[in-house]
């Protein structure tokens, strides 16, 4: 694992931006993972910022997203889809063809995460992963006891994820309770992996990360095995390393 600790918020996001935009100056149709949340929101600003600077080019890159609520329609705003419309995708010349995000209101969900694995099989693999992180260690929504075998599948949300997601909603109660989610492995199978992490709240779970044992209890710290990790953190979230 390389470790990156700089100063704040705003270095993390540019930071996190030059690797992405780097891998995409490199190989072109790169294929991104991509996460949702507060902490990769600032990296998306500074993504768009290089593409309307003309530094980087988006038209032959593939996406796929990381996880989505069950139940949630696209157009819902609490949806992943809309997020990803709205802070990312809209803003940048990407083919909307190459966008892949979990289905959320798909009857089939068996297929449906099957046909998601495959989708990433056939466009090549996942280049670079970025990842945020719970405070419970969280990667993807895969929960604390998680099987690392799983690949996308449907999960059901921690109290602590429900707790930490209801700021995004009017109350707790319409935080939805199951999400689809990319696996353990599926996350595992990615040539590079950036994890992100901000602020104090995340200082517990980024320790149990780095310098954990490699548990279920926490998912992330999985990624002590995998052979291209860099965790990049502001003070606070390296607070207890
Ligand atoms: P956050 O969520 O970026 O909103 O803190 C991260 C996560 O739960 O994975």
């Amino acid at each position: 694992m390389e470790l990156l600790v700089v100063k704040d918020y705003e270095e993390m996001s540019k930071k996190a931006a030059a690797i992405i935009a780097s891998q995409v100056i490199i190989k072109p149709n790169s294929v991104l993972g991509l996460a949702t949340g507060d902490t990769p929101l600032g990296m998306y600003k500074e993504l768009i910022k290089r593409y309307k600077e003309n530094e980087v080019d988006f038209s032959k890159v593939k996406t796929f997203n990381l996880d989505e609520y069950y139940g949630l329609t696209k157009d819902n705003i609490q949806s992943y889809h809309f997020y990803m419309m709205n802070n990312f995708f809209k803003f940048i010349n990407i083919d909307s063809n190459n966008v892949n995000i979990p289905n959320g209101t798909y009857n089939d969900i068996e297929e449906n995460c099957l046909n998601y694995e495959r989708k990433i099989k056939e466009s090549g693999g996942i280049d670079v992963q970025v990842l945020g992180i719970g405070v419970n260690g969280h990667i993807g929504f895969n929960e604390p006891n998680v099987n690392f075998e799983a690949q996308t599948h449907l999960v059901n949300l921690d109290e602590k994820t429900i707790k930490s997601n209801a700021r995004f909603f009017n109350s707790i109660d319409e935080v939805p309770k199951q999400a689809i989610s990319m696996g353990i492995k599926t996350i595992l199978q990615s040539r590079k992996i950036i994890l992100l992490a901000n602020g104090e709240a995340k200082a517990e779970a980024i320790y149990n990360t780095v310098k954990g044992k490699i548990s279920p209890e926490v998912p992330s710290s999985i990624l002590q095995l995998h052979q291209n990790v860099t965790i990049i953190l502001d003070e606070s979230a390296a607070k207890l390393l």
